[in-house]
Parts: C-alpha cells; sequence; structure tokens
C-alpha cells in the first residue's frame, strides 16, 4: 500500500530533488515535503525583520512564532509563513545566498527536524533536502542521492532563470552553487551526505522523466 510510503530524496542544490519529488508525490498519491522550503521561509523572515542571520537564538526565537505550511495547487505547491503566501519571495537571489548559514545553526536544524518528522508520522511521503536519509527519516522505505555536475546544474538554473524571465550570469550561478555545496556538505551539524543505504542518481545526461521512471522502478522493488 503506497499510503504509508516514506521517500528521502537527498542531494545539492539543483540537481532535480524538488522536480523529481513532486512528480513521485503526485503519482502515487502521497504528501510532497520540500524542507529546503522551510530554511528558506525562516531566512526570507530573517531578512524582513533584521534578525541576525548569525544568532542562532535570535532564529530560534523567530522559528517559534513561525508556522510553516505548505497546500498543494495547480502549480504543485505553496508555501506559508503564517498563512502568508512566501512561495515566490523564498527563492528570491538574497534568501537563495544566505539560506545556507541559516540553515548551519544545529538548534534551528533540531526544531526543523522535529517539524519534518511530525509531517511523516501519520503520512506516506516524498520528502527532500540534504539530510533526509540521513538524519530525519533514517528509517525511509527508500532514499535516493541525486547528483549532477556544477556546469550542468548551474544550466538547469540559469534556463529555468530565463523561462522566468529572470537575468541571471551563468559563471556567477556556477560560482555560487558551488559556495553553497562547500558550505551544505562541510558544516559540522548534519551535513549533505549520501546515507549509506541510499541509492546514487547521477542526473547529468537524464531528462526528468528518466529520473522519475528509475526512482519508480526502484519504489516498485523496495
Ligand atoms: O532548491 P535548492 O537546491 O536551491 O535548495 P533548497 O533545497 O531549497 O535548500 C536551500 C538550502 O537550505 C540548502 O542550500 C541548505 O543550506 C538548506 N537545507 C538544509 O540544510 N537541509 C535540508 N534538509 C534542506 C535544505
Ligand atoms: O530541487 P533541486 O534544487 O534539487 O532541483 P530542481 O529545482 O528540481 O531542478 C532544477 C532545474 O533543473 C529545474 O528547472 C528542472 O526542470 C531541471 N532539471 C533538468 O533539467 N533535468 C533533470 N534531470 C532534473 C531537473
Amino acid at each position: 500500500d503506497n499510503k504509508s510510503l516514506t521517500i528521502a530524496i537527498d542531494g545539492p542544490a539543483s540537481s532535480g530533488k524538488s522536480t523529481v519529488a513532486k512528480r513521485i508525490a503526485a503519482d502515487l498519491g502521497l504528501i510532497y515535503v520540500d524542507t529546503g522550503a522551510m530554511y528558506r521561509t525562516l531566512t526570507f523572515e530573517a531578512l524582513k525583520n533584521n534578525v541576525n542571520i548569525k544568532d542562532q537564538k535570535a532564529l530560534v526565537d523567530l522559528l517559534e512564532k513561525t508556522e510553516i505550511t505548505f497546500e498543494p495547487d495547480e502549480k504543485g505547491q505553496s508555501v506559508f509563513s503564517n498563512g502568508v503566501d512566501v512561495t515566490y519571495g523564498i527563492r528570491d537571489n538574497n534568501v537563495t545566498n544566505t539560506v545556507s548559514v541559516v540553515a548551519a545553526h544545529p538548534k534551528v536544524r533540531q526544531l526543523m527536524v522535529k517539524r519534518q518528522q511530525d509531517m511523516a508520522q501519520d503520512n506516506g511521503v516524498v520528502m527532500d533536502g540534504r539530510d533526509i536519509g540521513t538524519v530525519v527519516l533514517p528509517d525511509a522505505d527508500l532514499k535516493i542521492f541525486l547528483v549532477a555536475s556544477v556546469k550542468e546544474r548551474a544550466e538547469r538554473r540559469h534556463k529555468e532563470n530565463k523561462e522566468k524571465g529572470i537575468f541571471s550570469d551563468l559563471d556567477q550561478l556556477k560560482k555560487d552553487i558551488a559556495e553553497r555545496d562547500y558550505k551544505d556538505s562541510t558544516r559540522d551539524s548534519s551535513p549533505l551526505k549520501q546515507a549509506e543505504d541510499a541509492v546514487r542518481i547521477d542526473t547529468t545526461k537524464m531528462t526528468i522523466d528518466e529520473v522519475v521512471d528509475t526512482i519508480k522502478n526502484l519504489i516498485k522493488k523496495a
């Protein structure tokens, strides 16, 4: 029965996690939990309220006052912060380039992980992030680790921006992605790391459909 399945999808920025996770969740009738959006929402609120992103205690206080919820819709899913739609705001460059600092605080992570585990308590979920297979859902039915070259990932973001009418510089994108990879994989508190029992898929030369099919076949076997 699919309804109680838990699927963990981790990997670096722009490896295709959210695109693929959304598709699989929709196809199998599972809830999609975008944990990156939760760290982005806290970062968005910190920037908006002039909270110092290096001040762990201030961030924890802010997070305790911030309810983060997801609602499915035509576009896939929208994100709300205390009921306010922040779906677009949290993708802003200011957020993207500071979120790794916010996400490195152990006490911030502790609270986030607790919320994420609660969401998977009574529901089948496809959850994507950095530490899902290692920390949040160590007993997931299936763990996937998506990777792709920095060049390919920067090109994907570039194309995505172009389609949205947003200007971006490809070389700068490469630098930003490499920088975020570095910060996410070298932090002390649950760094980005492949779980031992995760299946690694290199998507550099794969289409979205191919990645989705590969994972669906693994689900059938799991
Ligand atoms: O979509 P993109 O790959 O740009 O990133 P995201 O999944 O929205 O995550 C944004 C940032 O949140 C990451 O670069 C990490 O610093 C942090 N994050 C994390 O630390 N742990 C997670 N489970 C998910 C995201
Ligand atoms: O969630 P994450 O940051 O890992 O990546 P994403 O936002 O799902 O994917 C980044 C971009 O790459 C999107 O525009 C996807 O359509 C695209 N993509 C792709 O071109 N080929 C793939 N195999 C996976 C994603």
